[in-house]
């Protein structure tokens, strides 16, 4: 089933999905070949398409993996549990609330993707960095817009990374040669109707020839 949302809804409405999501419900592998056949679409630097995915189902190293993360988001979120001052702080509140509802789930989300990529990324310089971690993200995130487009709620997640080796080693992926880039759950979401999320407004965050003044969209280019 395709909701055949319009390319504005499609980018607005892809929210990370973490309590809104069917455990129960599996993921059909035809699905997730559709969502991956958009990921592998995406550009990659040089052309290199070194792109490799882990799609994960298999219970007992989803739970091996999920204490992973729970221990990494627990050290994490310890310290971010304070009471919040802000608008920000407000919204940080319910990711976090979000956030470890997700951790204390985490196996039971029915699939995983692991975007990974050749080589070890480990302290490289920043062009190195760049390239690699660009040729994979436009392809995770292709993967989350189409699983979105499918009725699947998606979160890209990076804390099992704390372990990434256990990890490798509990998921069989030969951790010396390849590097896992994040973790995206995947599962059908309960409704499908998800809204846009608040988020400041772009001459705020955008400078026009001048790194600090706020761009002014109105000036013909
Ligand atoms: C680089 C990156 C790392 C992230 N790591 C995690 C994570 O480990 N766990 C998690 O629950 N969400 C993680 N997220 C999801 C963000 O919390 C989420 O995208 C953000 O709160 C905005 O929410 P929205 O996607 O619904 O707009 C990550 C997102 C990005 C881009």
């Amino acid at each position: 089933m395709r909701l055949n949302l319009t390319a504005d809804e499609l980018l607005s409405t892809t929210r990370a999905v973490r309590k809104r999501l069917d455990f129960d419900r599996p993921v059909e592998p035809s699905v997730l070949k559709e969502c991956l056949e958009s990921a592998v679409q995406a550009p990659t630097g040089g052309n290199s398409q070194g792109w490799r995915f882990m799609v994960v189902t298999d219970a007992d190293k989803k739970a091996a993996v999920a204490e992973l993360y729970r221990n990494a988001w627990y050290d994490y979120y310890e310290p971010m549990d304070r009471e919040p001052r802000s608008d920000k702080g407000r919204q940080l509140k319910r990711v976090m609330s979000s956030a470890t509802y997700l951790a204390d789930n985490f196996e039971r989300v029915p699939v995983w993707v692991i975007p990974c990529m050749p080589g070890r990324l480990d302290n490289l310089p920043n062009l190195m960095a760049a390239g690699a971690y660009g040729s994979i993200h436009p392809a995770t995130w292709s993967f989350m817009l189409a699983a979105r487009d499918h009725g699947l709620g998606t979160s890209f997640t990076t804390l099992h990374l704390t372990y990434e080796q256990q990890a490798a080693e509990i998921l069989g992926i030969p951790f010396a040669d390849y590097t896992q880039c994040a973790l995206v759950t995947v599962g059908y979401t309960v409704g499908t109707d998800f809204k846009p999320a608040s988020r400041p407004p772009v001459e705020t965050v955008t400078y026009w020839d001048t790194w600090g003044d706020e761009a002014d969209f109105s000036n013909p280019a």
